[in-house]
């Protein structure tokens, strides 16, 4: 059964349909050209599926990976596109990843000054998280996603028998999402973590995935909704990341994005303590879900206090120098706190350390 969450944004609402089998409504996908959008590793994996499913009038892979996810690959993108001669009535769609989606996206928000996309997740970070609110964008050497655009999708296609493909360590980065969507804002979805966790991760039922993903862009969505530019609550969904960010970057993508996510979750559970925001044995719970899962809790030795402190103070979310970061008050809920003492964050830091 497909299961449909509504995006509710006006102009720009959208869908998002969930299911096994939810990817064949590509072949739904005309009346304007389509331009397909993949990198090499999911066009090895399911380039013969969508040649033949997806309605196509040209296509663009670029080598699969974060350290591609640049401007430079952005403008190869348009400039296929301009090759092809593709107008602003296109319809560029995103199969693959977050470094599919968000490059796509920010594509199709630039392209002559805008022009429509539709996201064919197939990680289930990409499902849980980046397909869906309109987040686009690429890295610079400077930091993660410096540049880029809000721009909506026109359509969501999740359909979990991508993960079938998927390598262990990309679901459990996918998990590390979900997990995160919990401890902000649903200890329900949290405990669903919780339980059998080898069933999600070592010996993979996907039939478990479906509610989970379902949750996930439920929540997401109804963020989005409230707050689509990220001037309030939204910004609760960045839990984890800005340590998590700062270990990426430190470990020069070495360290996938959930698995900076992880530990991310574990350096703010371990400050929120330290600060009494919540209890210990909450942060304690945390890390065990975490490592069940089979994500890292530990900071890694080379990830040193001034280099992460320095990291941080780089991210987008900050204002006046301050490090904006989220906090978790208990399983299921969280606050964006701006007064943290760097000596605060540092201590955190170096109990978190390897
Ligand atoms: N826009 C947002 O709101 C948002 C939210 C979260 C994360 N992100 C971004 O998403 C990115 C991370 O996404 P990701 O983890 O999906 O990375 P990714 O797109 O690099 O995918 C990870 C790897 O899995 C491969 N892959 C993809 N689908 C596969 C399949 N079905 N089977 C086998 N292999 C497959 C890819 O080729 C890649 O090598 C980061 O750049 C992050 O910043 C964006
Ligand atoms: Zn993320």
């Amino acid at each position: 059964m497909m299961e449909r969450i509504q995006v509710g944004l006006g102009d720009r609402a959208y869908e998002i349909v969930i299911g096994p089998g939810a990817r064949a409504l590509a072949a739904d996908l005309t009346g304007r050209r389509n331009f397909l959008v993949t990198d090499s590793r999911v066009a090895e994996l399911w380039g013969s599926w969508a040649a033949k499913e997806i309605p196509q009038a040209g296509s663009f892979v670029f080598p699969a990976g974060e350290r591609h996810k640049t401007p430079e690959t952005v403008v190869s993108i348009c400039r296929r596109a301009a090759e092809l001669r593709f107008d602003r009535k296109a319809r560029f769609v995103a199969l693959g990843g977050g470094v599919v989606g968000d490059m796509t996206g920010f594509a199709a928000a630039i392209y002559m000054r805008g022009a429509g996309f539709v996201q064919i997740p197939t990680t289930l970070l990409a499902m849980v998280d980046s397909s869906v609110g309109g987040k686009t964008g690429v890295d610079i050497p400077e930091g993660k996603n410096l540049i880029g655009a809000f721009h909506q999708p026109e359509q969501v296609l999740i359909d979990p028998d991508f993960l079938a493909t998927l390598p262990p360590g990309e679901l459990r980065c996918g998990l590390a999402e979900i997990l995160k969507t919990g401890v902000i804002f649903d200890e329900a979805l949290f405990a669903e973590l919780e339980r059998d966790p080898d069933s999600l991760t070592v010996a993979p039922d996907y039939a478990r995935f479906v509610p989970l993903i379902r949750r996930s862009c439920e929540l997401k969505a109804q963020v989005v909704v409230a707050d689509e530019r990220e001037a309030g609550i939204r910004a609760l969904l960045n839990y984890g990341h800005t340590f998590g960010h700062a270990v990426e970057l430190l470990s020069d993508f070495s360290i996938g994005h959930g698995e900076g996510v992880a530990v991310g979750m574990c350096c703010a559970g371990e400050l929120a303590a330290r600060l009494g925001l919540w209890t210990r044995k909450e942060a304690e719970r945390q890390k065990r879900a975490i490592a069940a899962l089979g994500l890292p809790v530990a900071l890694p030795r080379h990830c040193t206090v001034p280099a992460m402190l320095e990291a941080m103070r780089r991210d987008k979310k900050n204002r006046d120098g301050a490090i904006a970061l989220v906090l978790p008050r208990r399983i299921g809920a969280a606050e964006v706190n701006r007064d943290v003492a760097d000596a605060e964050i540092g201590a955190a830091l170096e109990a978190v350390h390897a």
